[in-house]
């Protein structure tokens, strides 16, 4: 449960918020690289922290995030030609390159330096694990770029998915942390997995967590079916401010480990980049992937990449398979998530809840974060900034150990890896 006023500062992300100022000094997620593939080729429209942008490719090769409104009269640079090394706006032509800078002004011709002072906001942009990167801060400030495990490997081993998601970052956030909803909302999906390896059963797992250097991790620790009297079955979920999930890799290395990035278009609005990579170095079938989680942009989302299924149609629930052993009426995870979430409202009143001891990692996200904005006020250093850290490192996992080893073991660091004094932890 929180205030009001606490609900507002976890929540709103958009104009001087001192959550969205705080989360521009992370790197952030643009668009995917694939939808810049060409160069000239279309611009992408994206909005982050409510700020509305433009990712284009120019005749080089290379990238920008630029401001979509152009300078001269805030025309949409999405309209504009993308040709010959920059961007044109289609109103008078003014063409910027993608550092910003005004290359030609035909309206203006011979106007007294007026070319050389116009510029156009643009952002450094950084290409890695399928996806194009921006920062958004103040320039003095950027920080280390995070090098993930998953973009070190070869682009066929990792898939990539995005879904826009109508309702506000910490709700998607609090739906990938939810270790408990699984068993229930996802029942069909997730019962057919354990018929062929019933791991644990166990539907009331205890739940502990404890805050790190990057944010915090969780464990759900469950009696497993073998050994129940000395094993148990952890499984340990991490959490990096200021958006981002690392689930369980599975016991099974021929199944894919999960990493979930969830970034703020505005307050009422959440893109999800869904990435799953390999754990053997065999190929990951992107396509198949993507059809597997309802997220095939075409057929299961429009083209600004939210879901078709949505509360309009009522996220086309079949109330004939519910009395036919469906649970939900729902197909597919994200389908399902995103159904019980936007169902909540767009930002949830968090002072209306009931929350129980389920809701642990709820609970520490939330602590986390205004913890987190609340050093940002104050000007200290902000969690997970470290550029010491070793972001390929990190690890959630899940694994049976005997009775009496803490959970702290499981999802560790990879490796030796301990904060030098003075990391904010
Ligand atoms: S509005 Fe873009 S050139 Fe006039
Ligand atoms: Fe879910």
């Amino acid at each position: 449960m929180l205030s009001a006023e606490e609900n507002t500062l976890l929540t709103h992300v958009t104009g001087d918020a001192p959550m969205g100022q705080m989360m521009r000094r992370y790197w952030v997620p643009a668009c995917l690289s694939e939808e810049v593939a060409t160069p000239d080729g279309t611009p992408v429209r994206t909005t982050i922290f409510g700020e509305r942008l433009v990712v284009f490719r120019d005749t080089g090769g290379t990238v920008a995030v630029v401001d979509e409104r152009c300078p001269h009269r805030l025309a949409s640079l999405a309209l504009g030609r993308n040709e010959e090394g920059g961007l044109r706006c289609i109103y008078h032509g003014w063409k910027f390159n993608t550092a910003g800078a005004c290359i030609d002004m035909p309206t203006e011709p011979g106007a007294f330096g007026f070319r050389d002072r116009m510029k156009l906001q643009s952002y450094p942009a950084r290409e890695a694990g399928g996806m194009v990167w921006t920062y958004m801060g103040p320039a003095a400030e950027i920080p280390a770029f995070p090098e993930y495990d998953w973009m070190k490997l070869p682009r066929d081993q990792y898939a990539v998915m995005k879904v826009g998601e109508r309702v506000n970052y910490a709700q998607a956030i609090e739906g990938a942390i939810d270790s408990s909803h699984s068993w229930f909302l996802h029942q069909g999906i997730i019962w057919d997995w354990q018929k062929r390896a019933a791991t644990s059963v166990d539907t009331s797992p205890r739940l502990e967590a404890e805050d790190t250097d990057y944010g915090f991790r969780y464990a759900a620790i469950r009696v497993p079916v073998q050994n129940p009297d000395t094993e148990r079955y952890i499984r340990v979920t991490l959490f990096l401010v200021p958006f981002t999930a690392f689930i369980p890799r599975p016991l099974d290395k021929t199944t894919y480990a999960h990493i979930q990035i969830f970034v703020p278009v505005d307050n009422e609005r959440t893109i999800f980049y869904g990435i799953f990579f390999t754990q053997n170095d065999n190929p990951v079938d992107e396509e198949a992937m993507r059809r597997e989680h309802h997220c095939v942009p075409g057929v299961d989302l429009d083209r600004n990449w939210y879901k078709l299924a949505n509360e309009d149609n009522w996220f086309n629930q079949d109330r004939a398979a519910m009395k036919n052993g469906s649970w939900t009426g729902i197909n597919g995870f994200s389908n399902q998530d995103m159904a019980c979430q936007e169902s909540m409202g767009p930002i949830v009143d968090r002072a209306a809840e009931q929350l129980g001891t389920s809701d642990i990692a709820i609970i520490r996200m939330r602590k986390r974060m205004l913890e987190a904005v609340r050093r940002f006020q104050d000007g200290e250093p902000l969690i997970g900034l470290d550029p010491d850290l070793p972001h390929d490192r990190i690890r959630s996992e899940q694994l049976v150990v005997p009775i009496d080893q803490p959970w702290q073991s499981v999802g560790a660091y990879a490796g030796e890896y301990k904060p030098k004094a003075g990391v904010p932890v």
